[in-house]
């Protein structure tokens, strides 16, 4: 009776020991370094009270026009109707703008040296933009949607950019106005232009 060959390893499968500091340390755990609310010393000549002020009137437009940004995408994705095709690419148009009003936001908070909010379901416990219903309603009334939820964020904004150039935030004023008031007001304007009932073909 013959013995079976013994097993050997080939060289193409011999393994290297993996070597201490190769091997990415992947699951780690911290703690938080700075609350929510509180603002860093940064040499921007703004007093700590205006920074914190600040920071949380930017909060919460940041907050807002992230909801804005979702309200804006759940329509482009559930509209029908004739007006389907052309509503479609104009909401998507808004909902990129919002994005790019969203990020400006965030990062003038983390210049004042405070803490932006991030976390969508952070950016919900402080909105002031009503939740829609989680189906789908007339088109009509999702851009009245849209439109009540423009005016509010117009109507803080104003707020907010008064009150901080009152406190020397020029920075933070020109930002509310250049961007959340000029970009809201006109995307206000486009949607109710569509609100309007018009003939098609005859007067
Ligand atoms: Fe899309």
């Amino acid at each position: 009776m013959t013995s079976p060959p013994a097993t050997t390893t080939p060289d193409s499968d011999r393994q290297t020991p993996i070597r201490d500091g190769i091997q990415p340390p992947l699951i780690q755990k911290g703690h938080e370094l700075q609350s929510f609310g509180t603002v860093r010393q940064l040499p921007i000549g703004l007093a700590h009270d205006a920074r914190v002020y600040g920071c949380r009137r930017l909060n919460r437009l940041l907050a807002d026009a992230q909801m804005l940004y979702g309200l804006y995408k759940k329509h482009h994705w559930l509209l029908r109707g004739a007006t389907f095709y052309q509503l479609h690419l104009l909401l998507d148009k808004h909902a990129g703008e919002q994005l790019v009003i969203v990020d400006a936001l965030a990062e003038r908070v983390q210049s004042l040296g405070g803490v932006a909010v991030g976390d969508p379901r952070h950016a919900a416990e402080i909105t002031a933009v009503p939740r829609p219903p989680d189906g789908v309603e007339e088109v009509p009334a999702m851009l009245s949607r849209l439109l009540q939820a423009h005016e509010s964020i117009l109507i803080d904004a104003r707020d907010a950019a008064t009150r901080l150039a009152a406190l020397g935030d020029d920075g933070s004023n020109d930002l509310i106005v250049s961007a959340v008031i000029r970009t809201g007001e006109t995307q206000a304007w486009f949607l109710a232009a569509h609100l309007t009932d018009t003939p098609l073909t005859r007067v």
